[in-house]
Protein backbone atom coordinates (compact mmCIF):
# COMPACT_ATOMS: atom_id res chain seq x y z
CA UNK A 1 0.00 0.00 0.00
CA UNK A 2 1.78 3.05 -1.20
CA UNK A 3 0.20 6.34 0.52
CA UNK A 4 0.91 9.65 -0.59
CA UNK A 5 0.72 12.69 1.30
CA UNK A 6 0.97 16.12 -0.81
CA UNK A 7 -0.80 14.12 -3.17
CA UNK A 8 -2.26 17.32 -5.06
CA UNK A 9 1.13 19.29 -4.57
CA UNK A 10 3.72 19.85 -7.86
CA UNK A 11 6.20 16.96 -6.89
CA UNK A 12 3.14 14.79 -7.07
CA UNK A 13 2.20 15.53 -10.42
CA UNK A 14 5.31 15.95 -11.86
CA UNK A 15 7.57 12.90 -10.83
CA UNK A 16 5.81 10.57 -8.18
CA UNK A 17 2.59 9.88 -10.23
CA UNK A 18 4.16 9.71 -13.27
CA UNK A 19 6.95 7.29 -11.98
CA UNK A 20 4.23 5.33 -10.07
CA UNK A 21 2.01 5.07 -13.70
CA UNK A 22 5.18 3.51 -15.44
CA UNK A 23 5.64 1.02 -12.65
CA UNK A 24 1.73 -0.17 -12.77
CA UNK A 25 1.89 -0.02 -16.66
CA UNK A 26 5.13 -2.35 -16.51
CA UNK A 27 3.96 -4.76 -14.29
CA UNK A 28 6.21 -3.87 -11.87
CA UNK A 29 3.66 -2.68 -8.79
CA UNK A 30 2.40 -5.54 -6.55
CA UNK A 31 -1.54 -6.74 -8.15
CA UNK A 32 -3.46 -5.75 -5.67
CA UNK A 33 -1.33 -3.06 -4.41
CA UNK A 34 -3.27 0.22 -3.86
CA UNK A 35 -2.02 4.03 -4.04
CA UNK A 36 -3.77 6.04 -1.59
CA UNK A 37 -3.35 9.96 -1.74
CA UNK A 38 -4.11 12.18 0.71
CA UNK A 39 -4.14 15.82 0.65
CA UNK A 40 -5.90 18.55 2.69
CA UNK A 41 -8.06 19.33 -0.37
CA UNK A 42 -11.95 18.39 -0.76
CA UNK A 43 -12.01 16.50 -4.08
CA UNK A 44 -14.73 13.98 -4.03
CA UNK A 45 -12.64 10.64 -5.72
CA UNK A 46 -13.61 11.20 -9.19
CA UNK A 47 -12.62 14.91 -8.89
CA UNK A 48 -8.76 13.63 -7.90
CA UNK A 49 -8.58 11.34 -10.60
CA UNK A 50 -9.98 14.05 -13.59
CA UNK A 51 -7.42 16.40 -11.46
CA UNK A 52 -4.60 13.52 -11.80
CA UNK A 53 -5.18 13.23 -15.61
CA UNK A 54 -5.17 16.74 -16.02
CA UNK A 55 -1.96 17.39 -14.40
CA UNK A 56 0.33 14.57 -14.36
CA UNK A 57 0.02 12.92 -17.65
CA UNK A 58 1.97 15.71 -19.62
CA UNK A 59 4.56 14.18 -17.31
CA UNK A 60 4.74 11.05 -18.71
CA UNK A 61 7.40 11.66 -20.99
CA UNK A 62 9.13 10.43 -24.58
CA UNK A 63 7.74 6.91 -25.06
CA UNK A 64 6.22 6.22 -21.75
CA UNK A 65 3.50 9.50 -22.64
CA UNK A 66 0.31 7.90 -22.27
CA UNK A 67 -3.33 9.21 -23.18
CA UNK A 68 -5.95 9.92 -20.16
CA UNK A 69 -8.47 7.69 -22.49
CA UNK A 70 -6.06 4.81 -23.14
CA UNK A 71 -6.85 1.85 -20.91
CA UNK A 72 -3.73 1.51 -19.12
CA UNK A 73 -4.13 4.90 -17.89
CA UNK A 74 -7.30 4.42 -17.09
CA UNK A 75 -6.38 1.05 -15.31
CA UNK A 76 -3.59 2.78 -13.38
CA UNK A 77 -6.48 5.39 -11.93
CA UNK A 78 -8.67 2.04 -10.58
CA UNK A 79 -5.38 1.89 -8.21
CA UNK A 80 -5.95 5.06 -6.83
CA UNK A 81 -8.05 6.50 -3.90
CA UNK A 82 -8.41 9.95 -2.66
CA UNK A 83 -8.26 10.82 1.32
CA UNK A 84 -9.33 14.60 1.69
CA UNK A 85 -7.65 15.50 5.17
CA UNK A 86 -6.52 17.59 7.45
CA UNK A 87 -2.92 16.64 8.07
CA UNK A 88 -2.62 18.25 11.52
CA UNK A 89 -5.86 16.67 12.92
CA UNK A 90 -5.46 13.18 14.48
CA UNK A 91 -9.13 12.17 13.95
CA UNK A 92 -8.86 12.14 9.74
CA UNK A 93 -6.24 9.49 10.36
CA UNK A 94 -8.75 6.53 11.15
CA UNK A 95 -10.34 6.67 7.82
CA UNK A 96 -6.91 6.28 6.61
CA UNK A 97 -6.43 3.48 9.01
CA UNK A 98 -9.34 1.75 7.84
CA UNK A 99 -8.54 1.83 4.05
CA UNK A 100 -4.76 0.48 5.26
CA UNK A 101 -6.67 -2.58 7.04
CA UNK A 102 -8.34 -3.56 3.65
CA UNK A 103 -4.86 -4.49 2.42
CA UNK A 104 -2.47 -6.65 4.57
CA UNK A 105 0.97 -5.84 1.94
CA UNK A 106 3.64 -3.59 3.77
CA UNK A 107 2.80 0.73 4.12
CA UNK A 108 5.29 2.87 2.03
CA UNK A 109 4.16 6.44 3.28
CA UNK A 110 5.27 9.22 1.27
CA UNK A 111 6.07 12.61 2.27
CA UNK A 112 6.18 14.95 -0.36
CA UNK A 113 4.51 17.60 1.61
CA UNK A 114 6.69 20.84 3.47
CA UNK A 115 8.86 19.08 6.24
CA UNK A 116 6.94 21.52 8.42
CA UNK A 117 4.31 18.94 8.75
CA UNK A 118 6.50 15.85 8.80
CA UNK A 119 6.62 16.13 12.45
CA UNK A 120 2.49 15.86 13.09
CA UNK A 121 2.11 13.58 10.27
CA UNK A 122 4.58 10.89 11.86
CA UNK A 123 2.85 11.35 15.38
CA UNK A 124 -0.85 11.31 13.62
CA UNK A 125 0.00 8.00 12.21
CA UNK A 126 1.87 6.07 15.15
CA UNK A 127 -1.69 7.95 17.47
CA UNK A 128 -3.54 6.17 15.03
CA UNK A 129 -4.33 2.39 14.71
CA UNK A 130 -2.22 1.94 11.79
CA UNK A 131 0.40 -0.72 12.28
CA UNK A 132 3.70 0.56 11.45
CA UNK A 133 5.65 -2.25 12.44
CA UNK A 134 6.75 -3.12 8.77
CA UNK A 135 5.92 0.29 7.28
CA UNK A 136 8.52 2.59 5.52
CA UNK A 137 8.43 6.10 5.19
CA UNK A 138 10.06 8.40 2.15
CA UNK A 139 11.17 11.73 3.06
CA UNK A 140 11.74 14.75 0.46
CA UNK A 141 13.70 17.07 0.91
CA UNK A 142 14.56 19.61 1.94
CA UNK A 143 15.09 17.92 5.51
CA UNK A 144 15.53 21.70 7.27
CA UNK A 145 17.39 24.79 6.18
CA UNK A 146 20.51 24.01 8.60
CA UNK A 147 21.73 21.66 11.01
CA UNK A 148 19.83 22.22 13.96
CA UNK A 149 16.46 22.18 11.97
CA UNK A 150 17.20 19.03 10.16
CA UNK A 151 18.36 17.41 13.64
CA UNK A 152 14.47 18.71 14.61
CA UNK A 153 13.10 16.80 11.79
CA UNK A 154 15.12 13.57 12.19
CA UNK A 155 14.24 13.60 15.94
CA UNK A 156 10.82 13.45 15.27
CA UNK A 157 10.69 11.02 12.48
CA UNK A 158 12.71 8.85 14.85
CA UNK A 159 10.27 8.75 17.35
CA UNK A 160 8.22 7.02 15.32
CA UNK A 161 10.65 4.97 12.72
CA UNK A 162 13.46 3.12 13.01
CA UNK A 163 16.88 4.36 11.27
CA UNK A 164 15.80 1.21 8.82
CA UNK A 165 12.31 2.22 7.87
CA UNK A 166 13.36 6.11 6.65
CA UNK A 167 14.39 6.59 3.25
CA UNK A 168 15.30 9.64 2.45
CA UNK A 169 15.19 10.99 -1.52
CA UNK A 170 18.17 12.16 -3.20
CA UNK A 171 16.69 11.58 -6.58
CA UNK A 172 20.46 11.95 -7.95
CA UNK A 173 21.30 8.95 -6.54
CA UNK A 174 18.30 7.07 -8.51
CA UNK A 175 20.03 8.58 -11.85
CA UNK A 176 20.65 5.70 -13.83
CA UNK A 177 24.26 7.72 -15.08
CA UNK A 178 25.09 7.84 -11.02
CA UNK A 179 25.11 3.96 -10.72
CA UNK A 180 26.94 3.89 -13.91
CA UNK A 181 29.61 6.08 -11.92
CA UNK A 182 29.45 2.86 -9.48
CA UNK A 183 29.80 0.55 -11.69
CA UNK A 184 32.79 2.68 -13.64
CA UNK A 185 34.50 2.25 -10.38
CA UNK A 186 33.42 -0.87 -8.50
CA UNK A 187 33.38 -3.29 -11.77
CA UNK A 188 36.60 -2.51 -13.81
CA UNK A 189 39.69 -2.61 -12.26
CA UNK A 190 41.50 -0.25 -15.06
CA UNK A 191 40.43 2.81 -12.46
CA UNK A 192 41.37 2.10 -9.30
CA UNK A 193 44.79 2.30 -8.72
CA UNK A 194 44.91 6.19 -11.12
CA UNK A 195 41.69 7.19 -8.41
CA UNK A 196 44.19 9.27 -6.33
CA UNK A 197 45.85 11.78 -5.14
CA UNK A 198 49.14 10.66 -7.10
CA UNK A 199 46.98 10.64 -10.93
CA UNK A 200 44.63 13.18 -10.30
CA UNK A 201 45.50 16.58 -10.53
CA UNK A 202 41.57 17.85 -9.62
CA UNK A 203 37.67 16.70 -10.09
CA UNK A 204 35.07 19.20 -11.40
CA UNK A 205 31.35 18.33 -10.59
CA UNK A 206 29.00 20.75 -12.55
CA UNK A 207 25.19 20.67 -12.20
CA UNK A 208 24.15 23.56 -14.57
CA UNK A 209 20.32 23.97 -15.27
CA UNK A 210 19.15 26.74 -17.99
CA UNK A 211 15.28 26.26 -15.90
CA UNK A 212 14.95 29.30 -13.33
CA UNK A 213 12.88 29.15 -10.34
CA UNK A 214 9.69 28.61 -12.57
CA UNK A 215 6.66 29.17 -10.36
CA UNK A 216 8.67 28.12 -6.88
CA UNK A 217 10.21 31.81 -6.07
CA UNK A 218 8.82 31.97 -2.99
CA UNK A 219 10.52 28.48 -1.96
CA UNK A 220 13.98 28.72 -4.15
CA UNK A 221 14.13 32.86 -2.42
CA UNK A 222 14.75 31.08 1.52
CA UNK A 223 16.50 28.31 0.00
CA UNK A 224 19.24 29.36 -2.36
CA UNK A 225 21.34 27.09 -4.25
CA UNK A 226 23.56 26.20 -1.61
CA UNK A 227 20.61 24.04 0.43
CA UNK A 228 19.05 23.08 -3.17
CA UNK A 229 21.72 21.51 -5.04
CA UNK A 230 25.01 21.63 -2.89
CA UNK A 231 24.09 20.22 0.16
CA UNK A 232 22.66 17.25 -1.22
CA UNK A 233 22.62 16.60 -4.41
CA UNK A 234 26.50 18.04 -5.15
CA UNK A 235 27.84 16.41 -2.14
CA UNK A 236 26.59 12.88 -3.06
CA UNK A 237 28.03 13.26 -6.31
CA UNK A 238 31.24 14.15 -4.41
CA UNK A 239 30.71 10.97 -2.30
CA UNK A 240 30.26 8.32 -5.22
CA UNK A 241 33.67 10.03 -6.80
CA UNK A 242 35.76 10.24 -3.69
CA UNK A 243 34.47 7.05 -1.27
CA UNK A 244 37.00 4.02 -0.79
CA UNK A 245 35.42 0.86 -2.49
CA UNK A 246 32.87 -0.42 0.11
CA UNK A 247 33.24 -4.34 1.30
CA UNK A 248 30.24 -4.91 -0.53
CA UNK A 249 26.81 -3.42 -1.94
CA UNK A 250 24.82 -3.72 0.97
CA UNK A 251 23.20 -0.64 1.72
CA UNK A 252 24.80 0.65 5.39
CA UNK A 253 28.48 -0.59 3.71
CA UNK A 254 27.99 1.73 0.97
CA UNK A 255 26.70 4.30 3.25
CA UNK A 256 29.58 3.77 5.50
CA UNK A 257 32.35 5.21 2.95
CA UNK A 258 30.34 8.13 2.11
CA UNK A 259 29.43 9.81 5.45
CA UNK A 260 33.25 9.09 5.85
CA UNK A 261 33.82 11.19 3.15
CA UNK A 262 31.66 13.72 4.12
CA UNK A 263 33.17 13.71 7.65
CA UNK A 264 36.94 14.20 6.00
CA UNK A 265 36.11 17.60 4.02
CA UNK A 266 38.32 20.02 5.03
CA UNK A 267 35.95 22.78 7.00
CA UNK A 268 36.03 26.32 5.51
CA UNK A 269 38.88 28.94 7.06
CA UNK A 270 37.77 32.39 7.43
CA UNK A 271 40.42 32.49 4.61
CA UNK A 272 38.58 29.69 2.31
CA UNK A 273 34.84 31.44 2.93
CA UNK A 274 36.39 34.44 0.89
CA UNK A 275 38.24 32.64 -1.37
CA UNK A 276 36.78 29.24 -2.11
CA UNK A 277 33.75 29.90 -2.17
CA UNK A 278 31.23 32.29 -4.39
CA UNK A 279 28.02 32.67 -4.99
CA UNK A 280 26.08 34.29 -7.67
CA UNK A 281 22.64 35.75 -8.87
CA UNK A 282 21.35 36.08 -12.44
CA UNK A 283 20.28 39.20 -14.41
CA UNK A 284 18.41 39.37 -16.93
CA UNK A 285 19.68 38.00 -20.05
CA UNK A 286 18.84 35.84 -22.77
CA UNK A 287 18.74 31.43 -22.72
CA UNK A 288 18.72 29.90 -25.56
CA UNK A 289 17.84 32.85 -27.68
CA UNK A 290 15.18 33.79 -25.66
CA UNK A 291 15.38 36.72 -23.29
CA UNK A 292 14.69 35.90 -19.93
CA UNK A 293 13.72 38.41 -16.70
CA UNK A 294 16.79 38.67 -14.05
CA UNK A 295 16.18 36.95 -10.43
CA UNK A 296 14.88 39.57 -8.86
CA UNK A 297 12.02 40.50 -11.35
CA UNK A 298 10.62 36.79 -10.69
CA UNK A 299 7.35 36.29 -9.29
CA UNK A 300 7.63 35.77 -5.61
CA UNK A 301 11.66 36.98 -4.99
CA UNK A 302 12.05 39.71 -2.64
CA UNK A 303 13.18 42.78 -4.28
CA UNK A 304 16.19 43.04 -2.55
CA UNK A 305 16.70 39.88 -2.08
CA UNK A 306 20.51 37.93 -1.55
CA UNK A 307 19.84 34.36 -2.54
CA UNK A 308 22.23 32.96 -4.40
CA UNK A 309 21.25 31.41 -7.93
CA UNK A 310 24.86 30.28 -8.20
CA UNK A 311 27.33 28.67 -6.46
CA UNK A 312 31.24 27.14 -7.11
CA UNK A 313 33.18 26.07 -3.89
CA UNK A 314 37.09 24.84 -4.05
CA UNK A 315 36.79 21.99 -1.09
CA UNK A 316 39.05 19.13 -0.68
CA UNK A 317 38.99 15.69 1.12
CA UNK A 318 41.62 15.12 4.17
CA UNK A 319 42.38 11.75 3.98
CA UNK A 320 45.56 9.38 2.47
CA UNK A 321 43.60 9.17 -0.90
CA UNK A 322 42.61 12.44 -1.55
CA UNK A 323 44.81 14.88 0.07
CA UNK A 324 45.50 18.25 -1.57
CA UNK A 325 42.86 16.89 -4.67
CA UNK A 326 41.14 20.36 -5.21
CA UNK A 327 37.53 19.42 -5.66
CA UNK A 328 35.39 21.92 -7.85
CA UNK A 329 31.81 22.21 -7.19
CA UNK A 330 29.44 24.25 -9.62
CA UNK A 331 25.88 24.62 -9.51
CA UNK A 332 23.45 27.47 -11.21
CA UNK A 333 19.85 28.48 -12.54
CA UNK A 334 19.77 30.05 -15.96
CA UNK A 335 23.38 28.89 -16.90
CA UNK A 336 24.23 28.67 -20.63
CA UNK A 337 23.19 24.99 -20.86
CA UNK A 338 21.25 22.14 -19.31
CA UNK A 339 24.15 19.71 -17.91
CA UNK A 340 25.32 17.81 -14.95
CA UNK A 341 29.28 16.26 -15.78
CA UNK A 342 32.22 14.91 -13.83
CA UNK A 343 35.49 15.79 -15.28
CA UNK A 344 38.55 13.85 -13.88
CA UNK A 345 42.54 15.46 -14.91
CA UNK A 346 44.63 13.16 -14.08
CA UNK A 347 48.57 15.24 -14.25
CA UNK A 348 50.65 15.59 -17.41
CA UNK A 349 52.51 13.18 -17.88
CA UNK A 350 56.38 13.81 -15.79
CA UNK A 351 58.69 14.15 -18.55
CA UNK A 352 57.30 15.53 -22.14
CA UNK A 353 59.17 13.46 -24.89
CA UNK A 354 56.98 15.09 -27.53
CA UNK A 355 55.91 17.83 -28.10
CA UNK A 356 52.72 18.53 -25.83
CA UNK A 357 50.05 20.97 -26.55
CA UNK A 358 49.56 23.50 -23.82
CA UNK A 359 46.32 24.89 -22.83
CA UNK A 360 46.22 27.98 -20.79
CA UNK A 361 47.22 26.22 -17.16
CA UNK A 362 49.87 24.44 -18.55
CA UNK A 363 50.46 20.90 -20.44
CA UNK A 364 47.15 19.55 -21.66
CA UNK A 365 46.55 16.03 -20.02
CA UNK A 366 44.27 12.75 -19.92
CA UNK A 367 40.42 13.84 -18.41
CA UNK A 368 38.10 11.02 -17.54
CA UNK A 369 34.69 13.12 -18.27
CA UNK A 370 31.47 11.70 -17.04
CA UNK A 371 28.63 13.06 -18.34
CA UNK A 372 25.02 12.28 -16.47
CA UNK A 373 22.81 14.72 -18.46
CA UNK A 374 21.34 15.25 -21.23
CA UNK A 375 22.99 12.60 -22.81
CA UNK A 376 24.96 10.58 -20.75
CA UNK A 377 28.43 9.28 -21.52
CA UNK A 378 32.04 8.60 -20.66
CA UNK A 379 34.74 9.83 -22.44
CA UNK A 380 38.05 9.54 -21.75
CA UNK A 381 40.15 12.13 -23.27
CA UNK A 382 43.77 10.94 -24.61
CA UNK A 383 46.85 12.80 -26.31
CA UNK A 384 46.87 11.18 -30.67
CA UNK A 385 49.25 11.67 -32.98
CA UNK A 386 47.96 13.76 -35.96
CA UNK A 387 48.30 11.78 -39.33
CA UNK A 388 51.17 13.26 -41.42
CA UNK A 389 54.46 14.23 -41.11
CA UNK A 390 56.04 15.11 -37.34
CA UNK A 391 54.74 14.45 -34.35
CA UNK A 392 52.12 16.83 -33.41
CA UNK A 393 49.99 15.62 -30.42
CA UNK A 394 45.95 16.46 -30.46
CA UNK A 395 43.24 15.97 -27.74
CA UNK A 396 41.04 13.00 -28.92
CA UNK A 397 38.77 11.00 -27.00
CA UNK A 398 37.62 7.24 -26.37
CA UNK A 399 33.87 8.04 -26.38
CA UNK A 400 31.01 5.36 -25.03
CA UNK A 401 27.65 6.79 -25.22
CA UNK A 402 25.38 4.96 -23.38
CA UNK A 403 22.47 5.57 -25.49
CA UNK A 404 24.25 3.51 -28.54
CA UNK A 405 25.82 0.98 -25.95
CA UNK A 406 22.17 0.15 -25.28
CA UNK A 407 19.04 0.18 -26.79
CA UNK A 408 16.85 -0.37 -23.58
CA UNK A 409 14.87 2.02 -22.18
CA UNK A 410 16.38 3.50 -19.14
CA UNK A 411 14.53 4.62 -15.67
CA UNK A 412 13.89 7.64 -14.73
CA UNK A 413 14.95 8.53 -10.89
CA UNK A 414 11.89 8.50 -9.30
CA UNK A 415 11.06 5.37 -10.87
CA UNK A 416 13.79 3.20 -9.18
CA UNK A 417 13.87 5.12 -6.47
CA UNK A 418 10.09 4.72 -5.58
CA UNK A 419 10.15 0.86 -6.37
CA UNK A 420 13.43 0.16 -4.02
CA UNK A 421 11.32 1.95 -1.04
CA UNK A 422 8.37 -0.35 -2.44
CA UNK A 423 10.77 -3.24 -2.36
CA UNK A 424 12.80 -2.04 1.20
CA UNK A 425 16.29 -1.36 -0.51
CA UNK A 426 17.99 1.30 1.51
CA UNK A 427 21.18 1.40 -0.65
CA UNK A 428 19.85 4.88 -2.64
CA UNK A 429 18.96 6.64 0.05
CA UNK A 430 20.85 8.82 2.44
CA UNK A 431 21.37 7.99 5.95
CA UNK A 432 20.99 10.50 8.72
CA UNK A 433 24.55 10.53 9.76
CA UNK A 434 25.32 11.63 5.96
CA UNK A 435 22.62 14.45 5.40
CA UNK A 436 23.81 16.11 8.95
CA UNK A 437 27.42 15.57 8.15
CA UNK A 438 27.09 17.35 4.99
CA UNK A 439 24.70 19.79 6.52
CA UNK A 440 27.88 20.33 8.87
CA UNK A 441 30.48 21.30 6.20
CA UNK A 442 28.10 24.05 4.48
CA UNK A 443 26.70 25.62 7.37
CA UNK A 444 29.27 28.22 7.82
CA UNK A 445 29.19 28.86 4.82
CA UNK A 446 25.10 29.84 5.16
CA UNK A 447 26.24 31.64 8.13
CA UNK A 448 28.89 33.76 6.31
CA UNK A 449 26.34 34.69 3.63
CA UNK A 450 23.89 35.33 5.72
CA UNK A 451 25.68 38.01 7.97
CA UNK A 452 28.47 39.45 4.58
CA UNK A 453 28.06 43.31 3.59
CA UNK A 454 28.57 41.96 -0.12
CA UNK A 455 26.20 40.55 -2.15
CA UNK A 456 26.05 37.61 -4.86
CA UNK A 457 27.50 38.68 -8.05
CA UNK A 458 25.30 38.92 -10.47
CA UNK A 459 25.59 37.05 -13.91
CA UNK A 460 23.70 37.09 -16.51
CA UNK A 461 20.85 34.38 -17.68
CA UNK A 462 22.56 32.54 -20.12
CA UNK A 463 26.31 33.06 -19.08
CA UNK A 464 28.32 30.42 -17.06
CA UNK A 465 28.16 32.30 -14.07
CA UNK A 466 29.85 35.15 -12.41
CA UNK A 467 33.37 35.65 -13.45
CA UNK A 468 34.26 35.52 -9.57
CA UNK A 469 33.83 31.53 -10.46
CA UNK A 470 36.49 31.64 -13.09
CA UNK A 471 39.21 33.63 -10.95
CA UNK A 472 38.16 31.19 -8.14
CA UNK A 473 39.85 28.46 -10.57
CA UNK A 474 42.46 30.33 -11.64
CA UNK A 475 43.73 30.74 -7.99
CA UNK A 476 44.07 27.00 -7.95
CA UNK A 477 45.51 26.79 -11.16
CA UNK A 478 43.08 24.84 -12.97
CA UNK A 479 40.11 25.85 -15.52
CA UNK A 480 35.98 25.19 -15.90
CA UNK A 481 35.62 23.31 -19.71
CA UNK A 482 34.19 26.56 -21.18
CA UNK A 483 37.35 28.53 -20.11
CA UNK A 484 39.37 26.71 -22.30
C1 LIG B 1 15.82 19.67 -7.29
C2 LIG B 1 15.93 21.14 -7.01
O1 LIG B 1 16.21 18.92 -6.16
O2 LIG B 1 16.66 19.31 -8.39
C3 LIG B 1 15.56 21.94 -8.24
O3 LIG B 1 15.07 21.49 -5.94
C4 LIG B 1 16.38 21.49 -9.43
O4 LIG B 1 15.76 23.34 -8.02
C5 LIG B 1 16.32 19.97 -9.60
O5 LIG B 1 15.87 22.12 -10.59
C6 LIG B 1 17.30 19.50 -10.67
O6 LIG B 1 17.08 18.15 -10.91
P1 LIG B 1 17.42 17.50 -12.34
O7 LIG B 1 17.18 16.06 -12.15
O8 LIG B 1 16.49 18.16 -13.32
O9 LIG B 1 18.85 17.84 -12.63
Amino acid sequence: MFTLFGATGDLSMRKILPALFVAHRDAKLHASGRIICVSKQSFSRDEYLDWVSKNAVQYVKGSESVNPNDAVWQSFLARIDYLPLDLVEPTGYQRLAELLAENKVVSVFYLATSPLLFERICANLAASTIDLSQARVVLEKPLGHDLRSSHAINDAVARVFAEDQIYRIDHYLGKESVQNLLALRFANSLFEPLWRRESIAHVQLTIAEQLGVEGRGEFYDGTGALRDMVQNHLLQLLCTVAMEPPTSFDANAVRDEKVRVLRALRPFSAEDLELRAVRGQYVAGAVNNQSVPGYLQEPGIGTHSQTETFVALHAEINNWRWAGVPFFLRTGKRLAHRAAEIIITFRPVPHAILPMPFGPSGTVSNRLVIRLQPDESIQLHCLAKQPGDGMIMQPVALDLSFDQAFQQRRAEAYERLLLDAIRGNLSLFVRRDEQEAAWKWVEPLLNHWQSSASPPKPYMAGSWGPTASFAMMARAGAQWPEDR
